[in-house]
């Protein structure tokens, strides 16, 4: 119980549907454990009076009629008003829980999302939260109701006991009830390790669709169709098992918890005997026992259920408790439109922590200069570039922009100076118009068309069926990769950021629309700081400067003749890539 304190939280925002839901689940509680057992002690004995006594009055007969509607009413009304309040409160809380995890994933840092796997964050937010659904419903139902009720036969009980037939029998009824918690205890602990197995499990499910679907094509082409359902078939396997595991163990408790309550009646049916007791004050105790017991099962399965919510909580708090290392400054310095000089200061970075990706690295990088990043691949060049938005942190040294450490800007702030045209464009299922306007939100009708117009895209966007109003397809599918990179070169023009990073696409496009991007990038560097990673010689012959990376350092800098003549590295991989472009320019005429 103690694990959920931290949500308690969530139950104050809520609080005006919360408190009416414990008065009514409180009024519940006492209706019904007090309700029945009263009407066998106290009305039966008028109705069935033996000893011939004087016939009751009509208002009297009335009276004695109406108890028991009177009882179930009550009972209904407040049962039912308190499982509609507490249910209201339990999926507000849920949603407001759902909201944080969605919120927590915006901001925590990309080498977190990256090391793990979507479907299983999905599954995260999807079926754990649906798991602390319905733990949920049935604490709100059933955790308030049960026990109250509980509590109301039990000191009726206990009245009883005290008033009529001595100590012996109360300890006799009561005895029996905490023997239950045993099954209870033990049914829970079971339960909790396989609930969290079963979450795990249907992660993984859930991990193998959305791959598998994310890379449709591939299955395909390397035929791997049987294999995928084999694989999926022994995931659903192994979540079958374990729930069913699950369902062992908690359906085990109901019957555990009859025996022992079997065991109640009969003793109390033994003490009767011998004491002589009579039939109304039996029924009735047999009634406040039965009354007993069933809550008793019912806490029994709250108990099940709060394992596996508090199983689910544990996966949930892996991205809620998730510290956001990435965060905005307590007091960010203020800036408006950056000049754009980058400066790295013996940078040192890593993914994971024994692997150096980054060795002090230090370079400057003028406002205005045109850069490129050449090197072989795993060398760092995309690493380099991610440090500058603050996608990650350098573990060393400072990253900063016209003098200011990045860490001491405002989120938002750095990254409105930054665009960005990564290697494959990412492409947001809504209409073209949408997704160019992401470049700038506030930016007119106009700009955006002018943004198309510079970035060759208005021309094939006024093809399209409906033209900017065409829908993009799920991560732009529907799009030509050539048509993203136009979209995306759009959106940076959009922008019109001081600093640019441009991760050219290693594809090459064909001719027409390879010169038709190269041309709107030309226009779109002019008067910005920009990053290449650059996989065409064209590309690097032009740039004012070129770093060389090699294993996480920058082994070179200078303009292409001056490394030409004197980096070796530089000119093996230049003479590379001018060779494949060479046969990439003639394979495409
Ligand atoms: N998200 C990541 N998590 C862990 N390691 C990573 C991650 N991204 C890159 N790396 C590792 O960091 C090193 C540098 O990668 P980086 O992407 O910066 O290389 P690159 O120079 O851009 O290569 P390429 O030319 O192939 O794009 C590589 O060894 C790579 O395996
Ligand atoms: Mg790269």
């Amino acid at each position: 119980m103690r694990r959920f304190f931290p949500y308690i939280r969530y139950l104050k925002a809520e609080r005006r549907t919360f408190l009416p839901a414990v008065v009514y689940g409180v009024m519940f509680g006492a209706v019904n454990g007090l309700g029945l057992p009263l009407m066998t002690k106290y009305v039966f004995p008028i109705v069935f009076d033996s000893s011939g006594g004087p016939r009751l009055t009509t208002w009297e007969l009335l009276s004695v009629a109406a108890w028991l509607p009177m009882v179930f009413l009550l009972r209904g009304v407040c049962g039912y008003l308190n499982s509609y309040y507490i249910t209201l409160t339990g999926t507000r809380v849920l949603e407001a829980i759902r909201l944080d995890f969605f919120r927590k994933l915006q901001v925590l840092p990309l080498s977190f999302i990256q090391g793990r796997s979507a479907g299983d964050l999905v599954s995260r937010g999807l079926a754990d939260t649906g798991q602390l659904q319905n733990t949920l419903i049935t604490v709100a139902n059933d955790g308030l109701k049960q026990p109250l009720t509980l509590f109301s036969s039990i000191g009726y009980l206990s009245y009883l006991a005290f008033t009529e037939q001595g100590v012996v029998l109360v300890l006799v009824c009561i005895a029996l009830v905490p023997l239950c918690v045993f099954p209870v205890r033990y049914v829970g602990k079971k339960v909790v390790k396989r609930a969290y197995q079963v979450q795990a499990q249907l992660g993984d499910v859930s991990g193998q669709i959305t791959e598998n679907l994310s890379a449709a094509r591939e299955v395909r082409a390397f035929s791997l169709e049987a294999r995928a359902t084999e694989r999926f078939a022994a995931a659903c396997r192994a979540l079958i098992t374990s729930q069913l595991k699950v369902v062992k163990y908690a359906q085990a408790l109901t019957p555990a918890i009859e025996i022992v309550s079997a065991c109640g009646i009969s003793f109390t049916l033994l003490y009767a005997y011998r004491e002589g007791m009579s039939i109304d004050t039996f029924l009735s105790i047999i009634m406040a026992l039965y009354l007993s017991y069933e809550p008793v099962k019912k806490v029994g399965a709250i108990n099940n259920e709060l394992k596996r919510g508090s199983a689910s909580l544990e996966r949930l708090e892996v991205v809620l408790n998730e510290p956001v290392r990435i965060a905005d400054p307590a007091t960010p310095v203020e800036i408006g439109r950056l000049r754009g000089e980058i400066a790295f200061a013996n940078v040192n970075f890593a993914y994971h922590t024994d692997v150096p990706v980054l060795q002090s690295v230090t370079v400057r990088i003028p406002a205005g200069t045109v850069c490129a990043l050449v090197g072989p691949s795993g060398a760092g060049k995309s690493t380099f570039a991610n440090l500058v938005p603050r996608f990650y942190e350098a573990a060393a040294g400072s990253v900063s922009i016209d003098g200011l450490d990045v860490r001491a800007l405002r989120l938002t702030d750095l990254r409105r100076n930054i665009a960005l045209v990564s290697q494959e464009p990412v492409l947001f299922n809504d209409t073209i118009y949408n997704n160019l306007l992401l470049g700038r939100p506030d930016a007119t009708r106009e700009e955006v068309i002018a943004a198309a117009k510079n970035a060759f895209a208005d021309d094939f966007i006024r093809n399209l069926a409906q033209g900017y109003d065409t829908m993009a397809g799920e991560r732009g599918v529907l799009l030509s990769g050539g048509q993203k990179q136009r979209i995306a070169i759009a959106r940076a023009f959009l922008r019109n950021a001081p600093i640019l990073i441009l991760d050219e696409a290693t594809s090459a496009l064909d001719g027409e629309s390879e010169a038709a991007i190269q041309t709107a990038l030309k226009r779109l560097v002019v008067g910005k700081t920009v990053l290449i990673i650059a996989h065409r010689f064209s590309t690097i012959r032009d740039a004012t400067m070129i770093l060389v990376f090699d294993q996480g350092r920058i082994v070179a800098q200078g303009d292409h003749r001056q490394l030409y003549a004197g980096n070796d590295l530089y000119r093996s991989l230049y003479d590379r890539q001018q060779m494949s472009g060479g046969l990439a320019s003639t394979a495409a005429v």
